[in-house]
């Protein structure tokens, strides 16, 4: 039977994905590799740590890649404590801003001259709080909005390299990051009846999308910001009417 984890197009590129050690990440270096590409992880765990904050040392994981790369899956990325807007604090606004988008921006502009020479794709990972705010999530919104907003302005300013560069905004996935709050069963139950297809998402679905618009097989895709959400952001499902 054939292997149905394989995207076509990616046998023999060369990947570079951040945050690629747990999760999402972690899931789309598997289906990359199981699509036959080679991939290069960038994350603050394993063996060869490396922070997205790092610019040096993402400078020199470039030198040492060959003259192209063909995928850039910025997965790495970090949730501050939940805080109302009164409570958010500088450093958490900060340090989230710092990951989440000028990591995002380091390994764009680290990785780009071999994007370009590729005529490569990348993929950025936001939110589902991209496009719809979540209570108490005012420092992490503020961040997947301005991922969403920096994957455009990729898209347009590189499109001439022939680079794509594309957002998905996953909805509840069962990740490390979700651990603790996934626990708590009244959240759980909260979240699923606001969600239409009433079901918490799995990291392997996120990649597949990922994957998807990394491919050739999403050639005419650019600047699209792509919701991974069992429904979250089409709309509201619970009316009692
Ligand atoms: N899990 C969800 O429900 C969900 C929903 C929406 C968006 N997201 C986003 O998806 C992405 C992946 O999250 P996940 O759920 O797989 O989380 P995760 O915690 O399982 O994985 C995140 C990975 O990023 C790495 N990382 C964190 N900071 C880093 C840094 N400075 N440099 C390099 N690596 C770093 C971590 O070590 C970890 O391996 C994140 O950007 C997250 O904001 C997740």
């Amino acid at each position: 039977m054939a292997d149905t984890r394989v995207v076509p197009g990616l046998a023999g590129k060369t990947a570079v994905v951040t945050g690629g050690r747990s999760g999402i990440g972690r899931a789309c270096v598997e289906l990359l590799e199981a699509s036959g590409a080679t991939v290069h992880i960038v994350d603050m765990q394993g063996a060869d740590p490396i922070s997205v904050t790092d610019r040096p040392a993402l400078d020199a994981l470039a030198a040492k890649l060959g003259p192209t790369v063909d995928v850039l899956v910025n997965a790495a990325g970090i949730l501050p404590p939940n805080s109302f807007i009164d409570g958010i604090t500088v450093e958490d606004a900060r340090r989230s801003y710092e990951v989440n988008v000028i990591g995002t921006l380091n390994t764009v502009q680290a990785f780009g001259e071999q994007l370009k020479a590729a005529r490569g794709a990348i993929v950025n990972i936001a939110s589902q709080a991209a496009l719809v705010s979540l209570p108490a999530q005012g420092a992490y919104t503020a961040t997947k909005g301005a991922v969403a907003a920096l994957t455009r302005s990729i898209a347009v300013d590189w499109a001439e390299h022939g680079v794509r560069a594309n957002s998905v905004c996953p909805g509840f996935t069962i990740t490390a990051m979700t651990e603790e709050f996934l626990k708590n069963e009244v959240f759980v139950n909260a979240a699923k009846k606001r969600m239409p297809l009433n079901r918490l998402l799995e990291a392997s679905e996120i990649a597949a999308a990922i994957v998807f618009l990394a491919s050739p097989l999403a050639s005419g895709i650019t600047g699209v910001t792509l919701p991974v959400d069992a429904g979250w952001t089409a709309g509201e499902p619970a009316l009692p009417w």
